[in-house]
């Protein structure tokens, strides 16, 4: 039997996730748990490169992820999960990376330029910023990934990552393989104003949520601008809650839906207050996993420390390479 394919992801710990979030990466992480040797961890020192000043809350986000990873069905049976800061070793290669990596490499990086325009309430200036993409990629070689699941947006990361690895292997010998994105299509979910779910827009509905905001949130949706009243016929395929539907409904629920929307024999009031009822049943199993570890927390502290143990012992063999071909 060939071993499987070793892939990693993490995530920041800035606050709980959502359903952009569940179908835009965890999903497919939980998926891929039956295919890959999976290692997810929480990048608690990537949030520092943006919210240095205000560290008051990571620690409480930290758990937080976790519990909403564990509530979606990410196992510690079949994933190693870890925090970041947890194994020092990330912060070791971290820094004989940094000796290797140019930084006009990381003065081009187009997540970079993007940020400081985009967050320019901080001050970004600093040299942790500039090199979020070389903790990155000591993160993903540190196991020796293949592969690594990530948006679009995360991409040039991923390339940078390949760049160092390449670097480093001409430079000492070959340790580290080159890591690819693994992209997945995924279904786009908006928020009630049709821009992208995101917690700054506080347009998001999150796993953690109570049906009763759920179905306050849903009334609110935006749908098919042109319909005015009932009695207009409606276009589904320009509607928000339509694509919610096409997530949450069955099939037979998602054609009724259209073809009482296209003849008006339905208004957009009961036809979100239906999308919520599906909506509120999608999440109810993933609810009650999160009530169990909820209460019982001690859990959730023992997983993220036993990850973190596994990860540890990978990282130290790493790093025990690492350290003999440069002879450190
Ligand atoms: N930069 C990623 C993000 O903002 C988080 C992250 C840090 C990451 N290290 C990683 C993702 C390693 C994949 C692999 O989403
Ligand atoms: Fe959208 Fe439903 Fe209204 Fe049609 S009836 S516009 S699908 S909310």
């Amino acid at each position: 039997m060939t071993p499987k394919k070793r892939i990693l992801s993490g995530m920041r710990p800035t606050g709980p996730l959502h359903l952009g979030n569940l179908h835009g990466a965890l999903a497919n992480w939980v998926r891929m748990q039956e295919e890959y040797d999976c290692f997810f961890f929480i990048a608690d020192w990537h949030a520092l490169t943006s919210d240095y000043e205000d560290t008051s809350r990571i620690s409480g986000y930290r758990r937080e992820l976790m519990l909403d990873w564990l509530s979606v069905g990410l196992t510690p049976e079949k994933s190693t999960m870890f925090v970041q800061s947890l194994i020092k070793e990330h912060a070791e290669l971290y820094l004989i990376l940094s000796m290797i990596t140019p930084v006009p490499w990381l003065e081009r990086n187009p997540t970079y330029k993007d940020q400081i325009v985009q967050l320019s309430n901080k001050d970004l200036s600093t040299f942790g910023f500039l090199g979020y993409p070389v903790l990155q990629a000591a993160d993903i070689i540190m196991y020796k990934a293949q592969g690594v699941p990530v948006g679009a947006d995360q991409v040039p990361h991923v390339e940078i990552t390949r760049e160092i690895a390449r670097r480093f292997n001409y430079l000492y010998g070959k340790v580290f393989p080159e890591p690819d994105a693994i992209l997945t299509p995924t279904p786009k979910v908006l928020g009630w104003d049709r821009r992208k779910m995101s917690k700054s827009y506080d347009n998001a509905i999150y796993l953690s949520e109570s049906p009763e905001d759920i179905r306050k949130k849903a009334a609110r949706y935006i749908t098919d601008p042109a319909r005015m009243r009932k009695s207009d016929p409606g276009n589904p395929d320009v509607c928000n809650v339509f694509d919610y539907h096409k997530i949450y409904s069955d099939p037979d629920t998602v054609e009724d839906v259209d073809h009482k929307c296209r003849n008006a024999l339905r208004g957009c009031v009961e036809c979100k207050k239906i999308m919520a009822d599906r909506l509120v049943a999608y999440l109810e199993p993933i609810r009650e996993k999160r009530r169990y570890y909820e209460e019982n927390m001690d859990r959730v502290d023992e997983i993220i420390a036993t990850g973190s143990d596994l990860a540890r012992q990978v990282a130290e063999k790493t790093m025990a390479e690492v350290r003999s071909v440069l002879k450190i």
